[in-house]
């Protein structure tokens, strides 16, 4: 069987990453060929580099807010692992449209929120702040448009009298570490079908 290829970008610890790579083995559709960060110093590089995968880094800071220039030097390694699908998972880095655009319909992120609420960042304080009963994480399709696009599963956390915004993050990601996993698995092997956790 010919495994798909499937890259994954980064920009910190790299905990979504680790339990992606750690679920492709077996008789799973697909296997990583790349890890790829913004930041050389990125937790995640290393352990990526102890799971056998090649890593690679394209600092942005050079590029000074330049998001074209930062992104067709971070092509040249993604293009050169030759995915089959681009998983972001904690890449802090907005995308151009003409980024996206390249890998549409085979590029998947992982948002802590119930998407379509809370995109961007914050997302926990903002919905304790809102004195929401439920918070989460949704893994979706990348589109142009940010913390968009349709969505391929989400899992759901209740928020605690007195949750603090550090509390409610580690229990969600606890579901991260799921959700991610199901949802590539589904998606490599051609199941779009949304994946609603616990
Ligand atoms: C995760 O909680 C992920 O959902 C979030 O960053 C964290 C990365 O942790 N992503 C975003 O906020 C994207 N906008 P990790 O590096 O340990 O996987």
């Amino acid at each position: 069987m010919s495994h798909k290829r499937v890259a994954i970008l980064i920009s910190g610890g790299g905990s979504n990453m680790v339990s992606l790579v750690d679920s492709m083995t077996g008789d799973h559709p697909a296997r990583p060929c790349l890890v790829l960060s913004n930041d050389a110093n990125a937790g995640g590089l290393t352990k990526a580099a102890e799971r056998g995968i090649p890593t690679a880094s394209v600092d942005h800071r050079p590029f000074k807010g330049d998001r074209a220039a930062f992104e067709a030097e971070l092509l040249k390694p993604l293009e050169e692992a030759q995915p089959d699908i681009v998983c972001l998972a904690g890449f802090m880095r907005v995308l151009t449209g003409g980024f996206v655009s390249r890998f549409q319909g085979r590029m998947l992120n992982i948002h802590p929120s119930l998407l379509p609420k809370y995109k961007g960042l914050n997302t926990h304080a903002r919905a304790i702040e809102a004195g929401d009963a439920e918070h989460g994480c949704s893994v979706h399709e990348v589109t142009a448009a940010l913390d968009d696009g349709p969505i391929l599963g989400q899992a759901r956390v209740d928020i605690e009298p007195g949750d603090t915004s550090e509390a409610l993050a580690a229990r969600v990601l606890v579901w991260e570490h799921k959700l991610y996993p199901t949802v590539l698995r589904r998606y490599a092997s051609g199941d779009r079908t949304p994946v609603l956790l616990p």
